[in-house]
């Protein structure tokens, strides 16, 4: 909780402040284990909590419902939370990423191996816990589903300079905002609200997702690690076309473009990064694709304003929301 925006956050999670606590005890327990070697390795997992955003998002839309927060409310946020660890374990591996959450990546201090199997391990203890509360394990192991679709399809897309912003949409759709969709809906599942409030929540989380997972490709170029506490760069490095690049191809000249469509082919030499990161700041596509995040929140704001017109809810609680959408784009870390 060290920069500004971070401080912003935790102004927003206000009206869940006894939920979070909750959260953070119930994982705590969980990254514990009797075995010396998987203890060493979710204690370091552990050692920075990351935003928390999802399970937030499923703790504040609970809150528009009636039924207050139970012991439920808790575990599923938990569950969440632990499927979004496990995915980062998992994708550190893909990226090759030395940084997370401040700390080195699974894989760079204990090697492949151990990070795919603690991914697998902290998968499968979110699925375990999504069983206890009924109705919940059918969506959660299919919403995990379509991350590794989207994972896959990403994969199947490196080093693709023709890539379209529709496929990349399909691909952050699936990877990233398809959880927070989940977590929203299930949020209002657990808070009582009726199925239409429950489908406008999952569209809100998806508009809130696209936006995050869009700023977060930008972040990859212009961020500075110190701040966002993980790798960045490797995007570019890994052969994924994300928007900014997508605008990029889109914006330059011909014999630019064709120069650019060659090196995305392949793994560049660092001057061709460099080169290439040259010409994503001076085509000002970064703001580009900051514009293209910024009509998703607005999207979203819309969708939450219609779920907020139903009836008296907590106005802390809608403020928050709203403010989290802004946040999407806002934060730097
Ligand atoms: C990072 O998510 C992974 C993406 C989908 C880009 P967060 O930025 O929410 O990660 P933590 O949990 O706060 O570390
Ligand atoms: C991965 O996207 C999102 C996931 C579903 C894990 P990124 O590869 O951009 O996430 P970061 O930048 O490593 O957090
Ligand atoms: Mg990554
Ligand atoms: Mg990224």
């Amino acid at each position: 909780m060290d920069t500004e925006a971070t401080s912003d956050l935790h102004l927003l999670y206000a009206p869940i402040e006894a939920e979070l606590e909750r959260l953070s005890g119930f994982l705590k327990r969980e990254f514990s284990a009797p075995e010396p070697f998987l203890f060493q390795i979710l204690q370091h997992i552990a050692k920075f909590r990351g935003k928390q955003i999802r399970p937030a998002l499923l703790f504040l839309s609970s809150k528009l419902g009636e039924k207050p927060s139970t012991d439920d409310h808790v575990k599923i946020g938990a569950v969440i939370e632990l499927i979004h660890t496990a995915t980062l374990v998992h994708d550190d591996v893909l990226d090759d990423a030395r940084l997370r959450r401040n700390v080195e990546t699974v894989h760079r201090r204990w090697g492949e191996r151990a990070a795919i199997l603690m991914g697998d391990y902290i998968y499968s203890r979110a699925f375990h816990l999504s069983t206890q509360v009924p109705g919940m394990a059918g969506v959660l192991s299919e919403t995990t589903h379509t991350i590794c679709e989207g994972e896959l399809l990403q994969i199947s897309n490196r080093f693709q300079p023709e890539l379209d912003e529709a496929t990349y949409f399909e691909i952050i759709r699936k990877k990233t905002a398809i959880l927070y969709a989940v977590a929203c809906e299930l949020g209002g599942v657990l808070g009582g609200l009726d199925v239409e409030r429950c489908r406008r929540l999952h569209a809100f989380g998806l508009e809130l997702g696209m936006a995050f997972q869009i700023a977060d490709d930008c972040l990859d170029y212009f961020g500075k690690e110190a701040v966002v506490g993980k790798s960045l760069g490797t995007d570019l490095h890994q052969g994924k076309v994300t928007l900014p690049l997508i605008y990029l191809l889109e914006s330059v000249g011909e014999g630019e473009a064709s120069w650019l469509r060659d090196v995305l082919s392949r793994p560049m030499e660092p001057e061709e990064e460099a080169r290439v990161g040259a010409l994503v700041s001076q085509h000002g596509v970064v703001v580009d694709a900051f514009s293209t995040a910024e009509g998703f929140v607005q999207s979203g704001k819309a969708i939450l304003a219609e779920i907020l017109s139903c009836d008296s809810v907590d106005r802390a609680v809608g403020e928050s929301l709203e403010l989290i959408a802004d946040y999407m784009i806002r934060r730097q870390r």
